[in-house]
């Protein structure tokens, strides 16, 4: 077994496990791909203002998400076809959250359905809704969210349409996969997968499969999203949601400091300031980049969690010194679940837990929710530098 230290160790041995198709599906963004970049270079702009002889003995990470204790302020962010990384990935990635003591979003777009992953787990998670077209299913969603004691739903409005990703149209990426010459030679390469997909019955959308109508087929995400998705969603709408369920409400997918306005004025608990890791608009900012002028504009009116990019314990703390009040890691643990299933994803949360204690502690501090701008050296134009 190769010693691994870091999230990249567990992103090459994901990348020889996984079959192509899902690997591509995970490691892409939109278009030219700017945005699933910069996530994770900008990131890199900010450096840490190292500190010396202040005592580091008694560290904690630990603190709360919306009023809800956690190990440390990072959550499993919400991924579709978790499933198809690994046999039952949903699964496995939120009982290794629930282990670590941090939050799991399972997303609406899963293999597991709810009901499966809340049979199998011991802890409330989250849900991730999307926004579609038919009532009945949205409604009908958030009762199986209530029935499975979902401590949250987290509703996603940067999907009203599919950003394209070249090489899921390449791949004809779908869930089972559809066996091409090329999709069985490169899943053939893939034995470990392949016996622990042989071994369940989780390969289609749960969440999907049997409770919608109408969809010609409900294998391909690019054809649901097309067919099912609001694309006339407005904040109307969402307020519409917002009292389908009564619950904790947290808005994904906020970028620009109008929008958080708006998300604070539905009522929502929380948002999530996220470009969808690169997925959706291609040249939009990178969320670390883009969170200064949304804390400014809501900081202290709404809880504000931040996602895309973060890769490490390091990217979590600039967060937090930013001022998120949490986190979210989507492909850092997916890695980490397509390498060594739910070891895998225990070991990305380790990993990150490590270099975020270490990285703090090295800034002088010992309480992660103590922590300020002051550890921080932010470029003068770092959130300014555009009209
Ligand atoms: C393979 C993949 C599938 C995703 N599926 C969903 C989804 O179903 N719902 C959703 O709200 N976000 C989805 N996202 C976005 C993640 O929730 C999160 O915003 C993103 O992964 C964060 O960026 P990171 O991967 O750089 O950490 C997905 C991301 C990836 C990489």
């Amino acid at each position: 077994m190769p010693v691994i230290t870091c999230v990249e160790d567990l992103k090459r041995i994901y990348k020889r496990r996984a079959p192509r198709m899902f690997y591509d599906y995970a490691e892409s963004g939109s278009w030219t791909e700017q945005t699933f970049r910069e996530n994770t270079t900008d990131f890199q702009d900010i450096h840490l203002r190292q500190r010396v002889a202040i005592d580091m003995a008694g560290r904690s990470t630990k603190s709360r998400m919306i009023g809800q204790d956690v190990a440390m302020p990072v959550a499993l962010a919400p991924v579709g076809l978790t499933g198809m990384q690994c046999a039952d990935g949903e699964i496995k990635a939120a009982r290794a959250a629930e282990k670590f003591g941090v939050p799991y979003t399972l997303s609406t777009m899963s293999i597991c359905s709810i009901e499966d992953v809340a049979e199998h787990t011991s802890k409330p998670f989250w849900l991730q809704v999307y926004t579609l077209k038919d009532d009945d299913f949205m409604k009908r969603l958030f009762d199986r969210a209530k029935a499975a004691k979902c401590s949250a739903a987290v509703i996603t409005v940067d999907l009203q349409m599919l950003g394209q990703r070249h090489k899921d149209l390449k791949n004809g990426l779908s869930a089972p996969p559809k066996l091409t010459v090329k999709s069985v030679a490169n899943m053939m390469t893939k034995v470990q997968w392949g016996l622990g997909m042989l071994g369940t019955k989780r390969r289609f959308f749960g969440n999907i499969v049997g409770h919608a109508k109408g969809v010609a087929d409900p294998s391909s995400l690019s054809t649901w999203t097309a067919e099912a998705f609001d694309e006339s969603l407005d904040w109307d709408r969402i307020r519409e949601f917002r009292k389908m369920w009564d619950g904790p409400l947290i808005i994904k997918g906020i970028i620009d400091p109008r929008d958080a306005l708006e998300a604070l004025n539905v009522g929502a608990d929380a948002i999530i300031v996220s470009n969808h890791g690169g997925r959706q608009l291609d040249g939009a900012l990178s969320s670390i980049r883009a969170l200064p002028a949304i804390m400014d504009a809501v900081g202290d009116k709404i809880e504000v969690h931040l996602d895309s990019g973060i890769r490490s314990g390091q990217d979590v703390l600039k967060a937090l010194a930013l001022g998120a009040k949490g986190t979210y890691i989507g492909r850092a643990y997916v890695y980490g679940l397509g390498a060594m299933g739910e070891a895998g994803v225990t070991k990305a949360l380790e990993i990150i837990h490590k270099e975020l204690e270490v990285s703090m502690a090295l800034c002088g501090h010992t309480d992660v929710t103590k922590v300020d701008r002051d550890i921080l050296m932010i470029p003068r134009d770092f959130s300014d530098r555009w009209q």
